[in-house]
């Protein structure tokens, strides 16, 4: 029966945009999208594993699915995504009204497992297909300004804490050609702005050509109408020259750029497998900071990695200070089943990981906002992403620098681009004026 259907996504860009494709395959087959969860005949969870409370959360899903799923046995659930890799047929022992585990890397298979439901239950597929990423597919977009577009998939790398080896599997990049004709019907359908996605996005190499991510963003610059580039994640080994040339000198490049970094302290990043010591990822911020002026930067922390000493993490504090991020994700460290360093003693008690966590967040805290004061009195252009999120009368948009700023401009719309002059500034976002049309000639682009 084909009915409608609920998609929850936890985790990365890459996570939510898997989701859209999903939702792409199922109105392919002519399932629509509930109204809410309760109305859905197919409910699938699109999991995240990065750390021990992402995967939880899943399970605290599933418990509120479960008088559902008593009370109208036809709905199918189906849990998808890193967890449902990572825990493969273990889903059933712990929510066994579960009908349908699917890997990232097996969206595709999703027609015929469906099919085989209509006879079967409890099926699994956790392949990571190797052409998971050249399969066609025809993602559902919720934005219209911003679209994602996958790059490549999986990553090679080692970093000792991280499930997403395991969950992703090895690295495979799309054909440019394919990426090209993805971002040229994007820009006929009117979105501004694209992000490549991959979790190792800089090791992208097309399969054919050999052509790498700075190639594909000088290629992507030619298409009429996409006004903003941007790609994620970057890792501080693969950020090669011919990338920061392409950032420097290809105008659409968004002058942004996110660079985990996890440790300022060069032994534990040798612990975590990063392939880089502090010297080297300073080095690189320098050199990215020289070729493109003022450039925006945001980065991963993890506190509290096993065997961080009190001067590992003054390490960190004090790269954090050095460097002046614009944006921290920063995480306490999690052990993960599987992974290397689950192996070692986590032998740095949860309260000393909580309070460090805390103080590198006020430090960040205080750096972004004298970093965003420093912004007031400055122009930008922002594109509209939609109602702000404090005042629904207000819109939000960015700023090529990644920036959040909100202004009041009743006459304009998302995808749009409006000229905006900075006049107050928190820690996570600016307030900004919009620069009048008309009496500022040119500076008011309508999309
Ligand atoms: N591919 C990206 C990051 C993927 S996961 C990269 O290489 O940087 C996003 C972030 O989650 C990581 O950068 C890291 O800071 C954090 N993370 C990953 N594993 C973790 C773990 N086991 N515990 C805590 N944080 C973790
Ligand atoms: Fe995980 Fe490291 Fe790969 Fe990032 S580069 S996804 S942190 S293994
Ligand atoms: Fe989470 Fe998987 Fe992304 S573990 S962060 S959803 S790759």
């Amino acid at each position: 029966m084909i009915g409608r259907y609920w998609i929850e996504t936890w985790g990365c860009q890459m996570n939510v945009h898997d989701s859209e494709k999903m939702a792409g395959v199922l109105e392919g087959l002519g399932y629509r999208l509930a109204p809410e969860r309760s109305a859905a005949d197919l409910v699938l969870l699109n999991t995240c594993a990065i750390r021990e409370k992402a995967e939880d959360r899943v399970y605290t899903a599933l418990e509120q699915l479960r008088p559902l799923k008593l009370s109208r046995p036809e709905m199918i659930i189906g849990v998808c995504g890193c967890v449902a890799q990572m825990t493969g047929e273990a889903v059933f022992a712990r929510a066994p009204f579960v009908d349908l585990v699917i890997g990232p890397r097996a969206v595709s298979r999703l027609p015929d497992l469906l099919g085989r439901l209509k006879d079967e239950r409890g099926l699994i597929d956790t392949t990571l297909y190797q052409d998971s990423v050249l399969q066609p597919d025809q993602p559902v977009r919720r934005g219209r300004t911003k679209a994602y577009v996958t790059i490549m998939e999986g990553c090679n790398k080692t970093c000792t804490y991280c499930v997403v080896p395991g969950t992703r599997g090895r690295e495979v990049s799309r054909p440019l050609d394919a990426v090209l004709s993805e971002v040229q019907q994007l820009a006929h359908d009117g979105f501004r702005e694209v992000e490549f996605l991959g979790q190792n996005v800089n090791a992208y190499r097309c399969p054919a050509s050999r052509a790498g991510l700075g190639d594909l963003l000088r290629g992507s610059s030619r298409v009429a109408g996409v006004k903003r580039l941007r790609f994620t994640t970057s890792h501080p080994l693969h950020l090669r020259e011919p990338i920061i040339r392409a950032m420097a000198e290809v105008p659409q490049v968004c002058d942004y750029l996110h660079l985990p970094v996890q440790s300022g302290s060069s032994r534990i990043l040798a612990r975590m497998r990063r392939g880089y010591d502090r010297e080297k990822y300073l080095d690189r911020i320098d050199e990215v900071r020289s070729a493109v002026a003022g450039i925006s930067l945001s980065t991963d922390v993890i506190v509290g990695f096993p065997g961080e000493t009190e001067r590992d993490f003054e390490q960190t504090l004090s790269l954090v200070e050095s460097v002046r991020f614009d944006q921290m994700f920063s995480f306490v460290y999690s052990a993960r089943p599987g992974t290397p360093a689950a192996e070692l003693a986590d032998d740095v008690v949860y309260g000393v990981k909580v309070r460090r966590l805390m103080r590198l967040q006020a430090l960040q805290h205080e750096i972004q906002l004298e970093r965003h004061r420093e912004l007031i009195g400055r122009e930008f252009e922002v594109l509209v992403e939609g109602p702000s999120r404090r005042d629904p009368q207000e819109w939000a948009g960015r700023t090529t620098c990644n920036r959040v700023v909100n202004f009041s401009a009743p006459e304009s719309g998302p995808g749009q681009f409006v000229r905006v002059v900075i006049t107050a500034a928190g820690p996570n976002s600016l307030r900004a004026r919009r620069l009048e049309c008309g009496t500022v000639p040119g500076l008011v682009e309508i999309a």
